[in-house]
C-alpha cells in the first residue's frame, strides 16, 4: 500500500524521521517536501542528521505570504498526489504545509491521516490554530498525542477514528538522545551543564509585535545567567527590522547562534538550567529532559506540561524571569503524559487497520 507524506518545516522533519522509520517497514512511503523551510540549518541538516529518506518530490515552495505560500503548495501537492494516487496522505501538526496537504487529499477523496491532531490554543489569531482546526475537520484518521487533545476533538464533535497514540516527538527524543551524546557536546559553545538558559523564539504572535519582542529581549538580557539563543531566521529578520540586534549583540550574557542541529539542540535542552521558548516542540522536549520551561505566550496547546508544574506561561515585560527561574520548585514528574515512546508504531498499525477495513 502506498502513502504520501507531506512535510516541509523543521519540526515536521523531526516527526517524519521518527514515523518514517516505522512506516516504511509496512508501507511504500512517498515523501513530498514542500520546502516551506529551505535554509540548510532549517531543513538540509535535519535530512542528513536524522537519516530522513530523500524526498521523492521537492516542491521548493519557500517563503511568501500565507495565501501565496499555501496556494503554491496546493497546486504542486495536487500534481504530486494525482501522479501517485496513494491510499492515504499523512500530514503533521499545524503549518501551512499541513493544511495544504490535507486540503488537496480530501478534495481528491484520498484519506487524510493527521499526526498531532486535537491540539488547540483557542486563539484564532494564530495561523496554526486555523490550520489545525481545518485539518482535523477534514481528516479521516486522527492521531492525538494526549488525552486533552482527544477531549478537544470531542468538544468539536470529532469522535470517530481518533486514536490517542502519544507524541512522536517523544519517540524522536528516545531514539536520538544517545546518538546526540556520542557525537556532540555543549562545550563547543563554551557552556557548562546547568549554568545557562536556552532560549528560542519564533512565533508570529511574538516576532510580529515590536513591543513584545522588545520585552522578551530585555527579559533575556536581564537574566543573571548566560543565555544561549539560536535564532530562527524569522526572528533574526524581525530583530534587525526593529533595530534590536545591536542591543542583543552587545549583551554580555547572551550567546547568539544560528539555528542548531536537532542533536545539538537535544543536548542543549538536557543541560540547560531552564528553557525560555515559544516553540511547541521545545516545550515538550523541555519536559522530556526534566528542565523547567518558561513559555513566552498567553496560552499553550501543551497544557499537561503546565498542569504538571514544569512549564509556566510568562510575559517578560511584566514578570521578573530571573526570579521565576531561581525560585523553581521541582515537582513530581509523570513520565507517561506523552505516551510510551511507541507512537510511531501505533500510528503505523492504525493506518494499516484503517486501510484494510476500507479496501
Ligand atoms: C512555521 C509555522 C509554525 C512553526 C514553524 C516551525 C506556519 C504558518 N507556521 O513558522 O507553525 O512553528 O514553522 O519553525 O506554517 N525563513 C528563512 N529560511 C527558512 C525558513 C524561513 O529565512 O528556511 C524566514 C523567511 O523570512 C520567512 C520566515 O522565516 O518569511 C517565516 O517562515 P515561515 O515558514 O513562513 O513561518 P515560520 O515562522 O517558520
Ligand atoms: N530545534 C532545532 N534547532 C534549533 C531550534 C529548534 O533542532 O535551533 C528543534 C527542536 O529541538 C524541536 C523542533 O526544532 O525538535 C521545534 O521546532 P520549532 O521550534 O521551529 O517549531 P514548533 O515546534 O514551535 O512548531
Amino acid at each position: 500500500m502506498k502513502l504520501v507524506t507531506i512535510a516541509g518545516t523543521r519540526p515536521q522533519l523531526v516527526k517524519v524521521a521518527a514515523v518514517s522509520r516505522e512506516l516504511r517497514k509496512t508501507f511504500n512511503e512517498i515523501l513530498v517536501n514542500t520546502g516551506q523551510h529551505y535554509d540548510y540549518n532549517m531543513a538540509g541538516i535535519f535530512f542528513e542528521q536524522l537519516d530522513i529518506p530523500k524526498p521523492d518530490y521537492d516542491l521548493g515552495v519557500g517563503s511568501m505570504s500565507h495565501g501565496k505560500q499555501t496556494g503554491n503548495m496546493l497546486i504542486k501537492i495536487e500534481e504530486a498526489i494525482e501522479k501517485e494516487i496513494p491510499d492515504g496522505v499523512i500530514v503533521y501538526g499545524d503549518t501551512n504545509s499541513t493544511i495544504a496537504g490535507a486540503l488537496v487529499a480530501s478534495k481528491l477523496h484520498i484519506p487524510v491521516f493527521h499526526i498531532e491532531a486535537g491540539l488547540r490554543s483557542y486563539n484564532k489569531k494564530m495561523p496554526e490554530e486555523i490550520n489545525r482546526i481545518m485539518t482535523d475537520h477534514i481528516s479521516n484518521l486522527l492521531f492525538a498525542p494526549t488525552s486533552s487533545a482527544v477531549e478537544n476533538l470531542e468538544k468539536e464533535n470529532i469522535l470517530r477514528h481518533v486514536h490517542q497514540v502519544g507524541d512522536v516527538m517523544y519517540d524522536a527524543v528516545l531514539y536520538n538522545m544517545e546518538i546526540a551524546e556520542q557525537h556532540h557536546s555543549i562545550e563547543q559553545y563554551d557552556l557548562k551543564p546547568n549554568h545557562f538558559i536556552l532560549g528560542t523564539i519564533h512565533r508570529a504572535e511574538n516576532t510580529d509585535d515590536r513591543e513584545r519582542m522588545r520585552g522578551i529581549i530585555k527579559g533575556l538580557i536581564n537574566l543573571n545567567d548566560k543565555v544561549f539563543l539560536p535564532l530562527h531566521p524569522r526572528t533574526r529578520k524581525k530583530l534587525e527590522e526593529y533595530e534590536l540586534m545591536t542591543e542583543l549583540v552587545s549583551a554580555e550574557n547572551v550567546i547568539l547562534s544560528e539555528p542548531v542541529s536537532y542533536l545539538e539542540m537535544l543536548l542543549l535542552e538536557k543541560h540547560a538550567k531552564a528553557i525560555v521558548t515559544d516553540s511547541g516542540g521545545v516545550q515538550k522536549e523541555a519536559y522530556f529532559a526534566k528542565v523547567p520551561c518558561y513559555t513566552v505566550r498567553d496560552e499553550t496547546e501543551w497544557v499537561e506540561t503546565v498542569e504538571a508544574g514544569w512549564n509556566q506561561l510568562v510575559n517578560p515585560s511584566q514578570q521578573d524571569l530571573s526570579h521565576l527561574i531561581n525560585n523553581f520548585n521541582s515537582v513530581n514528574y509523570r513520565g507517561d503524559l506523552y505516551g510510551d515512546g511507541n507512537a510511531s508504531k501505533k500510528i503505523t498499525k492504525e493506518i494499516q487497520n484503517y486501510l484494510r477495513e476500507m479496501l
